[in-house]
């Protein structure tokens, strides 16, 4: 410990000196290769004339440093990554015979990829209309499917019809199945057992046979009842049957049960039994691995039964998946839980459980051919594992989730996307790989192939004991000389030999600090350093090295950065000192399309929420808020009364996921539940479109649940009484009428009294004066002659 806090501080003083510079002239490389490992932006410059007298220029630069230091331009090294799409026919609409169906896209591209870089492309995958199907009914013979055999016989035309409701091209194909013809699996004694197995029960059966191809797929699909009918049971020895086996022979037989390359491929096993597994047949001494080959003998029996044993799960996976087979195990409900299991651990599987008789196989059918058909998962075949591939998806309604590769709940004929993140993690030693991205069950397939771009083309022209390296010391490479063991210097001019003291003062970075840092030896006056075991150590004074670095989660830059000097240098996506808060923020985006909600921040890919009392992953949980009636008024509509906008968009599953309750009145009783007790609920009300007010009460717990109680009756404004509407308009046309008379009156009375009083006052004024009678006229006329002038 005691030597390291300088250390600590050297390092501290040269590596905010290498800061300044950038990431690929900071690490020291002495190699084409090793430049282009640094970062995908470093370049190398193999000009032999570069540099000369300037000791301090780096040959690993980024390139515009290069060219501005005079590299000339045909000698710097700088492969890049790209991305070349070699085939992109257009998804089909519809199948059709005559034309190819695509149903993924682009078909093929090819990539070149530096170390540490990321490609990004795009594939889009649809289910294709009337997609040709081929299905191959797969049946326990065994004695207690008797009863099953039987109604198969009679369902045997329906089902025909009804899968020829989904596609206009169908072929149907019908094998069976007991299990391998040898005791202990067999009923050997007594003799005439083999050819009767049942005797000992007073019947009558066939002789028990591994697996047999009674009818190849053919598109006369009347054929399949008729063969069916043909068949009778046979009968074992041991509970388990030999199911798997035959769903190898009827995948990988692929010629003779006649599975056509495009269409979908539906193998449905029917049994109401455990099957054996690979290492059963030791029982019988059987120990030869089953190999996956078809063993069909000319009369479409498995021959082999007694020689090979059960397949294991692992190889029935890759044979389905070879063979772009969906299996369907319809099974009884006994055994559902186990064969549940087995299709937890055989991808492109499907459980469906069979009623005793099989009366419900056409249903069983129909619904795991939807299902099949509702789901698009991409499956990674022969990917490199120096390559690093991160999908996300985007199914319906363009939400792209995260680390997703298939989608679910698809219809017939929608399209779905899937990006995909492509990285070189470091350099294998091929020069390409080539690898298959496809759909789970389809044919299509995407084709894709990764050129590593690891190497420098420089050095193919290596001189090996290059005159240039002191006289053979060295091979002359890319620009540079790699010196033989025992030789130094950037011409190998200096022998370890030759060791000079005095050179040690070239290797103190200060005069208390010790030689090369004490990670190094001071060679010919230059640190050489040694290679740490956790690491690289470099720089003048070997002051560098990359594990020196913050580390968070016991991941040296969180797994997301390059430890430089003592520097995370992050990835892109990625940043702080540690490398581990990331820059997206589609993490934070809730299902409203907002960055958490509108009520926090995105910090580092997760929602700091702001808002008081809001919570959850994108802040999207908040019963106080002010906007939560608002909010789950609309879910409400959509969830309780199925009508509103969600439902018209098609959105309410995706934004509505709470649980409904109904109830009869809204209560206090849910508040003395502890769980709730910290986020207490809202009472929220509405007036829906007829006007009626629907009560509902909302909560949610910081678990995520959220119930939303809804009073079973909105209460709707009461309509009125007829009687009371007639006795209330006739009372008011009374009332009216009334009060209509009542000011006729009024004013008529007003009036008469204002006359009167009129009257009364013109009578008192009326005091008789004679000598001024207003009515008196003087009894003198005056006339003026108007002739008349004067004199
Ligand atoms: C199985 O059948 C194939 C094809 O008819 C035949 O070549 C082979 O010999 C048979 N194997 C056994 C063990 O009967
Ligand atoms: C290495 O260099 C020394 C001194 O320059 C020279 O004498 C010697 O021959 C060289 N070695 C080889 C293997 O050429
Ligand atoms: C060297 O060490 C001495 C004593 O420990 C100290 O006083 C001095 O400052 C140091 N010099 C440098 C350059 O670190
Ligand atoms: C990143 O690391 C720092 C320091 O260890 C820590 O405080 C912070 O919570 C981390 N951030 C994330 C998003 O993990
Ligand atoms: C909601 O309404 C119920 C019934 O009226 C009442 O008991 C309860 O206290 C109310 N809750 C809140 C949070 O207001």
């Amino acid at each position: 410990m005691g030597h390291l806090l300088p250390y600590l501080v050297h390092l501290f003083l040269f590596a905010s000196n290498v800061y300044g510079s950038n990431i690929c002239t900071s690490r020291g490389v002495t190699t084409c290769q090793e430049c282009l490992v640094v970062h995908p932006s470093c370049a190398w410059c193999s000009d032999e004339v570069f540099g000369i007298g300037r000791s301090s220029l780096s040959r690993c630069d980024l390139k515009e440093n290069l060219v501005k230091e005079g590299c000339s331009a045909a000698a710097i090294e700088f492969p890049t990554s790209t991305l070349d799409i070699q085939q992109n026919n257009p998804l089909s609409d519809k199948a059709s015979s005559t034309a190819v169906v695509t149903q993924i896209r682009p078909q093929k591209l090819r990539l070149a990829l530096r170390i540490g870089d990321t490609k990004r492309f795009t594939v889009a995958v649809k289910q294709v209309e009337d997609y040709p199907v081929d299905l191959y009914y797969l049946m326990d013979l065994s004695y207690s499917m008797k009863d099953d055999l039987l109604k198969l016989q009679t369902l045997g035309n329906k089902l025909a019809e009804t899968m020829g409701k989904t596609t206009s091209k169908l072929h149907m194909g019908f094998g069976a199945f007991v299990d391998k013809t040898t005791y202990p699996y067999m009923i050997t004694y007594p003799k005439e057992a083999i050819k009767n197995p049942c005797i000992g029960i007073n019947d009558q059966c066939q002789a028990q046979f591994s697996f047999k191809n009674v009818l190849s797929l053919t598109e006369k699909v009347s054929r399949f009842t008729e063969e069916v009918q043909k068949q009778k049971v046979s009968r074992n020895r041991d509970g388990p049957e030999g199911g798997f086996e035959a769903i190898m022979q009827a995948m990988v037989c692929k010629d003779k049960i006649g599975w056509r390359p495009d269409a979908s491929h539906l193998l449905v096993l029917t049994t109401d039994a455990k099957s054996h597994l690979a290492l059963d047949g030791r029982i019988a001494g059987i120990v030869q691995p089953n190999d996956g080959e078809c063993h069909l003998d000319d009369d479409n029996y498995f021959n082999k039964s007694t020689v090979l044993d059960y397949p294991s799960l692992g190889l029935i996976t890759d044979k389905l998946s070879e063979n772009n087979i969906n299996l369907i195990f319809a099974v009884t409900s006994n055994v559902v839980p186990l064969y549940q299991e087995y299709s937890q651990l055989i991808p492109g599987t499907t459980v469906g459980t069979l009623s005793v008789d099989s009366g419900n196989v056409i249903q069983l059918i129909t619904d795991a051919y939807e299902k099949i058909r509702s789901k698009v998962a991409l499956e990674l075949l022969g990917v490199p594992e120096e390559l690093d591939l991160s999908f996300s998806a985007s199914c319906l309604n363009g939400e792209v989730i995260r680390g997703l590769s298939s989608c679910s709940g698809l219809k017939i004929g929608d399209t779905v996307s899937f990006t995909v993140d492509a990285q070189l993690r470091s350099c294998p030693k091929e020069k390409s790989r080539t690898f298959t991205i496809k759909p789970l069950g389809f044919k299509d397939s995407l084709e894709v192939t990764v050129d590593f771009a690891c190497g420098c083309d420089c050095e193919a022209k290596a001189v090996p004991n290059s005159p240039v390296c002191s006289n053979g010391n060295g091979t002359y490479e890319c620009g540079v000389c790699q010196c033989h063991q025992g030789r130094l210097g950037s011409l190998c001019e200096c022998s370890q030999e030759e060791y000079h003291p005095a050179d040690d003062a070239n290797c103190l970075p200060n005069s208390n600090s010790s030689i090369c840092n004490g990670r190094g030896d001071c060679l010919c006056g230059q640190c050489s350093c040694h290679s740490d075991g956790s690491g690289q150590i470099w720089g003048k004074y070997c002051e560098c090295d990359d594990f020196n670095c913050l580390h968070f989660k016991g991941a040296l830059c969180s797994d997301h950065g390059k430890c430089n000097c003592g520097f995370c240098q992050c990835d892109a996506g990625w940043k702080g000192d540690n490398c581990n808060c990331t820059t997206r923020t589609d993490t934070c985006v809730s299902s409203s399309g907002l960055l958490c909600s509108g009520r926090g921040n995105c910090e580092c890919g997760v929602c700091q929420c702001t808002q008081p009392g809001a919570f959850g992953d994108t802040c999207d949980r908040c019963p106080t808020c002010p906007d939560a009636c608002t909010i789950k008024k609309q879910c409400v509509e959509c969830q309780h009364f199925k009508r509103g906008q969600y439902i018209s968009d098609n959105s309410c599953n995706r934004i509505c996921k709470n649980e409904i309750q109904i109830v009869d009145q809204l209560s206090q009783k849910m508040d003395g539940n502890v769980e709730f007790q910290q986020h207490t609920a809202v009472n929220c009300s509405y007036k829906d479109e007829n006007d009626c007010i629907v009560r509902f009460q909302y909560y949610e717990d910081k678990t995520g649940k959220s119930i939303l109680y809804v009073v079973k009756e909105p209460e709707c404004p009461e309509g009125p009484d007829i009687l009371v509407v007639l006795l209330a308009v006739a009372g008011a046309i009374l009332l009216l009428g009334l009060v209509g008379l009542l000011i006729w009156k009024l004013l008529v009375t007003i009036h008469d009294r204002k006359e009167y009083a009129k009257f009364e006052e013109e009578r008192s004024k009326a005091k008789w004066d004679t000598g001024n009678n207003p009515l008196y006229k003087g009894a003198t006329s005056t006339f003026t002659n108007i002739a008349y002038r004067g004199n």
